[in-house]
């Protein structure tokens, strides 16, 4: 007797009409025509069933705030920074955490199963730091919320975001941010990088930079960041985000750039959505789209994760905690139109996050959590095209999410009634 059966379902890996059971809140068998009873069946009728999707870079503490205290009327980033620091000056812990958890509630709806959110350390009271620690432990039975200490103003540039970000991680912060580009100077940046780093290696953690978020070609603090994770032994624990600068660097200098990248095992975070806002406003025509080289990192045997980065706040208005917008946001800014590359682009949001995360039990094989998602779509590509409902997300073999199937009833003449896009 299992707890959920789930029955014909598609796997990302192409599998095609399995049986899923799950009990004691992991996956017991994945097989076709598996006859037993359950407590609850759901019949995926051959439609996909995959892991939870994965947002690796996001902003909790700024999530929802749109508006307040005002817009962001240029639309540009460093207005959006400026903006921010007027909010953080304001807002409250209370206010922090009732915005991160209707967050969560969203990002849960729409199949997320983990997010690492940056959580700015540049206040001397660490309000979001208190406050997304708190939502940490809240939410820890439904989504896995891992934290960046995010020095936003510049470990250096502030005058106590070296203490505060150390604050954060005696906290329990999880992970060690960076933004080596906001620094006064590229000596400040470079500096900051290894002084960062430095902190993970002593304390074992992993990395996870703000790093040339700029259409500067110049800014190069991506090469310093693989070069103190070599010289730190860091190897696989150290993630770039956004790395935008790249898509405007020398062509033959990132050929050497991407070979010592691939060596120091750095992990790659797109953030495809707010980059093809944000890139490009200094640019009149042509525009430079601004996303890092995807295809080239991924082809050099890094791991690449796109991130969401933002929704409804200071820097990006808009959003839905929609993994499937993202990838789909990536894979056209990126031109990654073939069918693998399109299959890639569903990794990215879901198997290659897990990995840069570090989640453990991740997957559809038997043995992991029983956490995953069924979509109205009967395979990756067809997901991201319609950017499918999710019709159940269950988590420890639970369902605790479900919407119903997005179907448009026809009345017209000779066609047929019932419009099902996911079938
Ligand atoms: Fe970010």
């Amino acid at each position: 007797m299992f707890d959920l059966l789930v029955k014909n379902a598609n796997l990302p890996d192409g599998t095609r009409g399995v049986d899923i059971a799950c009990a004691g809140g992991t996956i017991r068998a994945v097989e076709r025509g598996i006859g037993a009873e359950a407590a609850r069946v759901i019949d995926a009728s051959g439609r996909l069933v995959t892991p939870p999707f994965v947002d690796p870079h996001f902003h909790m503490d700024a999530a929802l705030s749109l508006g307040r205290p005002r817009m962001n009327v240029s639309g540009t980033l460093l207005e959006g920074i400026a903006l921010w620091g007027e909010l953080k000056r304001i807002q409250t812990v209370d206010e922090i955490v009732e915005r991160a958890l209707a967050y969560c509630d969203i990002a849960v709806s729409m199949g997320i199963g983990a997010v690492r959110s940056h959580v700015d350390t540049c206040d001397d009271s660490l309000t979001g730091v208190q406050a997304l620690l708190e939502v940490r432990g809240k939410v820890r039975d439904y989504l896995d919320l891992q934290l960046v200490a995010f020095p936003q103003d510049g470990v250096f540039r502030d005058p106590t975001a070296m203490e505060n970000t150390v604050r954060a991680l005696d906290m329990g912060v999880d992970v060690v941010g960076g933004i080596p580009h906001f620094e006064r100077s590229m000596a400040d940046g470079a500096a900051s990088v290894r002084a960062l780093c430095e902190i993970a290696a002593e304390r074992g953690l992993m990395v996870d930079m703000h790093c040339d978020e700029s259409d500067d070609p110049m800014s190069r603090h991506v090469e310093t960041l693989a070069y103190e994770t070599q010289r730190l032994g860091l190897q696989g624990r150290v993630a770039g985000s956004h790395l935008t600068s790249m898509h405007s660097m020398d062509n033959y200098y990132v050929s050497k750039l991407i070979a010592l990248m691939a060596e120091s095992e750095l992990r790659v975070i797109p953030n495809p959505l707010i980059n093809i806002m944000l890139q490009g406003r200094h640019d009149s025509y042509p525009k430079r789209r601004g996303q890092t080289r995807v295809r080239e990192l991924r082809d050099a045997g890094m791991l690449v994760g796109f991130g969401s980065d933002c929704v409804r706040d200071p820097w990006y208005s808009l959003g839905r905690a929609d993994m499937l917008d993202v990838a789909a946001m990536g894979l056209h800014v990126g031109q990654l139109s073939s069918r693998e590359d399109m299959r890639w682009c569903f990794d990215a949001v879901t198997v290659n996050s897990a990995a840069i995360m570090g989640l453990e039990n991740y997957g559809l094989s038997v043995g992991c959590e029983a956490n995953f998602v069924l979509l109205q779509a009967p395979g990756t590509i067809e997901a991201i095209r319609l950017r499918a409902t999710r019709l159940a997300v269950v988590r420890k073999g639970k369902v605790i999410a479900e919407t119903p199937a997005s179907v448009t009833t026809l009345s017209l003449h000779h066609r047929p009634a019932v419009l099902d896009p996911g079938a």
